[in-house]
């Protein structure tokens, strides 16, 4: 028999019995929010009771479903491997090789550490703790703290198909937001009218003031979904999610202003690069950059972060504001990474 029993709402606290014993598993926490490139502990513990006198060969294996296909498929979605354990020994799968460990800081610690997070590992984590041909698991939420910026073409609106959104989130230091990641950025204001593929391939965007054109006056505030589109024909914007790493966005001290190839050359000659869309956003939302010139960027947009909104700077929100994509012989300042 299993029972699934959710203490005070917070501890998730799994049970099967068996021939007179009682195997509990539980995880102190549901989700666990992180950060890019640390450390991260889920946790899973579990127990006997009553407490043995002799060791059982219990497993314990850690499986994983990805964040992007939770929302869409997840009666299809096979979990994937991530590490397997009996006794001392253990095996990890995949991109998770020589990432995770099991923390065992007491008997019965089965918590998973992962090192070096990415932007990709965010999803349902699986923790399934086997007695012969008994099995009791919890699941533990993995979210990255981040930010989630809508992100169209040099060459105009509605470009990508759904490899290309992919591959131009990857290049702006990002990757295709998940549909959690968008109603978070939602949540937090996030107004834009225009579709935008996400990582699960569905296309949506995101309204808190209901308007014509987006929608309707009379649509409630919310995500609207086009739903699955076609990954190879259909052409849309893309919402890509990223957050900061290691190193310094910088706004470059340079007497004058610069065109996009001078621009370019001032952020190497000061031993940095010219910063990427994601990396400016990830610098204006989790560091506070804020900055009321406008500068060149890696794709040849030019923008520039406020959070303290003011005069003369744009609008009374927050934000990234942006001029678009110039052309390349126009003047501006440069955004710098290093
Ligand atoms: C996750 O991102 C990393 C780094 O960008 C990449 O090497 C890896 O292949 C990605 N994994 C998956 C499952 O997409
Ligand atoms: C930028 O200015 C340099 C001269 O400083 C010039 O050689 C170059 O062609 C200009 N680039 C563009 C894209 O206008």
């Amino acid at each position: 028999i299993v029972l699934n029993s959710h203490v005070s709402g917070v501890m998730n606290l799994f049970v099967v019995y068996f021939n007179g014993i009682r195997l509990l598993v539980d995880s102190p926490q549901p989700s666990v929010l992180a950060t890019r490139g640390s450390s991260v502990t889920l946790p899973c513990h579990y127990r006997y009771e009553p407490e043995l006198s002799a060791p059982r060969r219990t497993r314990v294996k850690w499986t994983w479903l990805p964040a992007n296909t939770i929302a869409t498929n997840e009666a299809f979605a096979e979990e994937t491997k991530v590490m397997v354990a009996m006794g001392n020994r253990h095996r990890s799968y995949g991109s998770f090789k020589g990432r995770v460990r099991l923390r065992r800081s007491a008997p019965g610690d089965m918590s998973l550490v992962i090192s070096e997070l990415q932007l990709n590992d965010t999803g349902r984590y699986r923790c399934e703790v086997i007695d012969g041909l008994e099995d009791v698991s919890v699941t533990v939420e993995l979210e990255l703290r981040g930010v989630v910026f809508p992100y169209y073409a040099q060459k105009g609106r509605y470009h990508f198909n759904f490899f290309g959104a992919q591959q131009a989130c990857l290049d702006q230091d990002g990757t295709l937001a998940t549909f959690e990641q968008l109603l978070t950025a939602w949540e937090e204001g996030l107004d834009w009218c225009n579709a935008g593929w996400l990582a699960d391939g569905t296309v949506q965007y995101p309204i808190t003031v209901p308007r014509h054109g987006c929608g309707g006056e009379n649509l409630a505030p919310g995500l609207r979904n086009y739903g699955q589109k076609q990954r190879l024909l259909h052409r849309y914007d893309a919402f890509c999610f990223s957050a900061s790493i290691k190193g310094t966005v910088y706004y470059l001290n340079y007497p004058g202003k610069l065109n996009f190839t001078e621009a370019s050359r001032a952020c190497a000659r000061d031993g940095g690069q010219i910063a990427r869309v994601g990396q400016l956003f990830a610098a204006w939302k989790l560091k506070g950059l804020d900055r009321c010139d406008a500068g060149w960027l890696a794709d040849g947009s030019v923008r520039y972060p406020i959070t303290n909104p003011r005069a003369n700077c744009g609008p009374p929100q927050p934000g990234v504001r942006s001029f678009g994509f110039p052309a390349p012989h126009m003047k501006f300042g440069v955004y710098c990474y290093q």
